[in-house]
């Protein structure tokens, strides 16, 4: 351990959740020496930089207060390894594209790799904790391989899951609703628990740090995601209904959501959840539940991701029909292409697909997001030549036949649409795939607006 500090804190995976979390750490913690390692150099770079590699609210303040006090990021994996007291592995877990499980199953390769990394470096005893997101029973393999050493070095591995979200990270590391910490229920396993509380401690009230077993913990995680993406679900499934039958989902919406055994949020109807982690982790958890024989389970838990299959698709084919059956040669401006507001982050935007499908139907895009047009850019590469990249909304729609707001961004609510109509080919139409602008407002001006889960208002017979 480093003079002056208590312990070595060293974070493997320099992400979206391992930056923010780390960073708050050091923030709160300046007695601890936190580092951040990652096999991505340029990540690692852009991290000692003025240019963080995430765009995310507050960040840069805090990491600009800490970095180089108690925060310190480098590639230099084996010997963080070797000084740390206590390693955080947040690697990334995506789906399975290969063999069995594939397209379902989590690939658990990187955080194998990791682990094997760890026993190799190691020349201390040491604590793991996953805070990547992982099926059920990870840490056991995981204890088997850090064990399997015959050099008296023992391990213990413990899941404390991460519950941010993307774009308000700051806020939910700062005043989590929970910090949930799982080991083994044995002298070490809870001694080891005892010294990640202590961290959390720092910031965070213990009614709120919550401890269990690790199996429970690991579960926990993924049974969050769950529900809420299967909230989503249920209410964009209802937004068809509403449009079938002129109810309008966000009163729908309102008077369900006021019983506080249903509660009002994760209720917006959308074009559809993105976001790296709810299909990843409903499909873990749908091949789990399969591969324990519990089909019906699995079959229930894999309808939360058709459904929001269904919900892009469809809102693809309400502009279609809108637009007289036919997308080819007519220029689409697309609001927002991030898989959510206040992030540059597009991994499973919706936008992604519904960008590919009008594509497909030869329309011509010009994509507008404040954050997200390099990913947006990376997304679409394929594409070059029918799809324009424009920062500014005004310039992105004009000249379009139709706008599609795909993202939630403020600055969409207060934009002047008159102006933005006067430069549109007419009819002009808005598709508000977040429910975000004022539709009466647009309408009175001269467009056609199709929001989601409410009758359209239309000028057209
Ligand atoms: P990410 O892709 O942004 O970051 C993962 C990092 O790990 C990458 O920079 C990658 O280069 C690095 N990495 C991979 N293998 C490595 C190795 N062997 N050694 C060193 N570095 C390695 O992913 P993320 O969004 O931060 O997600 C990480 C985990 O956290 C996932 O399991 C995810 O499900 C979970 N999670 C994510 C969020 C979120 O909001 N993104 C929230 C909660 C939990
Ligand atoms: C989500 C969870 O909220 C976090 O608790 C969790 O830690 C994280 O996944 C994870 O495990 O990665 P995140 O994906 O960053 O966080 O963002 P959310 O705010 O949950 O939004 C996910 C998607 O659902 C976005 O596309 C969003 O636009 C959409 N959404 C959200 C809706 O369509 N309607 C809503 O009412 C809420």
């Amino acid at each position: 351990m480093t003079e002056d500090f208590k312990q070595n804190l060293l974070c493997i995976g320099a992400g979206y959740v391992g930056g923010p979390t780390m960073a708050m750490i050091a923030y709160k913690c300046p007695h601890y020496r936190v580092t951040l390692v990652d096999i991505n150099a340029r990540r690692i770079d852009e991290w000692n930089s003025d240019r963080l590699p995430i765009y995310e609210p507050g960040l840069d303040e805090i990491v600009k207060a800490v970095r180089g006090k108690n925060l310190f990021f480098s590639t230099d994996i084996e010997n963080n390894i070797r000084e740390a007291d206590i390693i955080f592995v947040s690697v990334n877990t995506p789906t399975k594209t290969f063999g069995v499980g594939a397209g379902m199953a989590a690939d658990l390769q990187y955080w194998e790799k990791t682990a094997r990394q760890i026993l190799a470096c190691s020349d201390s005893s040491k604590i793991v904790v996953e805070k990547s997101t992982l099926p059920v029973r990870t840490a056991l393999a995981m204890e088997r391989i850090l064990n399997s050493n015959n050099r008296h070095l023992h391990f213990d591995v413990l899941s404390n899951p991460e519950f941010l979200a993307e774009g308000t990270a700051i806020n939910d590391l700062l005043k989590p609703d929970r910090v949930l910490v799982g080991s083994r229920l044995t002298d070490s396993g809870i001694a080891a628990r005892q010294q990640v509380v202590d961290i959390y401690a720092n910031w965070v009230p213990m009614e709120r740090i919550v401890t269990s077993d690790v199996w429970s913990s690991e579960l926990s995680k993924l049974v969050s995601n769950v529900f809420l993406s299967q909230r989503i679900s249920t209410i964009n499934a209802i937004s068809a209904i509403c449009e079938k039958s002129e109810a309008d989902v966000a009163n729908v919406a309102r008077a369900a959501g006021m019983d506080p055994r249903i509660g009002s949020r994760y209720l917006n109807a959308s074009i559809g959840f993105g976001g790296s982690c709810f299909k990843k982790d409903i499909l873990n958890l749908v091949y789990i539940s399969k591969s324990y024989g519990l089909d019906e389970v699995a079959d229930y838990l894999h309808s939360i991701v058709r459904i929001n299959a269904y919900q892009k698709e469809r809102f693809v084919e309400n502009m279609l029909q809108a637009m007289f059956n036919t997308l080819a040669g007519k220029r689409i401006g697309i609001f927002g292409f991030a898989f959510k507001a206040n992030t540059g982050d597009t991994r499973e935007s919706p936008a992604i697909y519904i960008a590919r499908r009008l594509l497909e139907e030869q329309a011509d895009l010009v994509i507008s997001d404040p954050k997200a047009l390099g990913n947006a850019r990376n997304d679409l590469a394929d594409a070059d030549g029918r799809v324009a990249y424009v920062e500014d909304p005004y310039q992105a729609a004009s000249g379009c036949h139709a706008i599609a707001v795909l993202t939630e961004w403020d600055q969409y609510k207060t934009l002047d649409y008159e102006k933005i109509f006067a430069g549109m080919v007419k009819p002009a139409f808005i598709f508000d795939g977040r429910n975000i602008i004022d539709h009466q407002h647009c309408f009175d001006i001269g467009f056609n607006v199709y929001p989601i889960g409410k009758p359209p208002l239309t000028h057209l017979e």
